[in-house]
């Protein structure tokens, strides 16, 4: 399965931190925000990712992420030049998807919580589309997704002014490969967006749309405003503290999932070790940072 992470947009509700900086790059606490949807993708083990940008930003990305080889990896890159929606993505992707099943992260989207990388790789083979349904208490600014009594899905609307249900459809989608000729054939929603919730919607008027409630001992995170990214990096920085593991750190997925050995492990921790980053790297394999 191929993994697309989104990067784009223009950060509109975060100026003037994004005038320069484009959001997904902004911190969240001690790693760039990219660094959480990324481990995510890891975690269900996806070890070919697209990003796609800004063609302002898309270096960026490129300098700090590479190739993708220290992390047993290979990462693309691709431009979005205009900001056409989310689901746009699997048109500037199409190529580098090439037939497969592919999963859709968005670059702004935390998530993090125990038995999270099961849930994650279980999404591995889509019949159709897999989604999540997340209890918020308020969905406005989400998809919302209605069920029936027997939690079937039964409708799926983007930014519903009265939402049918509690429940918002976070950020990550997983799609078998029929998902590249569906955005093709999309045309823009009311806000002049190619919508993810569009493509959604097909999906479950076909009867294959799975959604799948992710319990509320899970964390999913926005960043979208002042207040939502303090509230992430705090969020980040307690739990870290506590229990001395990192959250979204992709060199341990990446070393966890046996995708890279204990000497690539150690070269990275090495390159970082005087951020206390690095030495925790160098912690998990029991090596004490000088
Ligand atoms: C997008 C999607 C929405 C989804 C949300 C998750 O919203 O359109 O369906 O619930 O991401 O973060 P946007 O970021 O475009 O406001």
């Amino acid at each position: 399965m191929k993994g697309i992470l989104l990067a784009g947009g223009s950060g509109t509700r975060l100026k003037p931190l994004t005038d320069v900086c484009c959001k997904q790059l902004l911190p969240v606490y001690d790693k760039p925000m990219v660094y959480y949807p990324l481990t995510a993708l890891l975690l269900a083990d996806i070890r070919e990712v697209l990003v796609i940008s800004t063609p302002k930003d898309i270096g960026a990305f490129r300098e700090l992420l590479g190739d993708g080889r220290q992390l047993g990896c290979r990462f693309e890159y691709a431009v979005q030049d205009q900001p056409r929606g989310i689901a746009d993505a699997f048109r500037v992707g199409a190529d580098f998807i090439d037939g497969d099943s592919c999963a859709l992260i968005l670059g702004d989207n935390i998530f993090y919580g125990s038995g999270l990388g099961d849930i994650l790789r279980s999404c591995g083979n889509p019949r159709g589309g897999i989604v999540f349904a997340y209890p918020v208490a308020d969905p406005r600014a989400f998809g919302v997704v209605e069920f029936d009594e027997n939690l079937r899905a039964i409708s799926i609307e983007e930014k519903p002014e009265r939402p049918k249900s509690g429940y918002a459809v976070p950020g990550i989608y997983f799609y078998n490969p029929e998902v590249v000729r569906m955005a093709q054939e999309l045309r823009p929603g009311p806000r002049g967006e190619l919508e993810i919730t569009d493509i959604n919607r097909q999906y479950l008027e076909r009867g294959q749309l799975d959604v799948r409630v992710m319990k509320r001992g899970t964390a999913w995170l926005d960043t979208g405003t002042f207040e939502n990214l303090l509230q992430a990096a705090e969020f980040i920085s307690v739990v870290e503290k506590r229990q001395g593991f990192k959250i979204g750190c992709p060199e341990e997925v990446a070393w966890r999932r046996g995708f890279i050995s204990d000497e690539q492990l150690k070269a990275l921790g090495e390159g970082t070790r005087k951020s206390g980053y690095g030495e925790y790297l160098l912690s998990l394999l029991g090596v004490a940072a000088g």
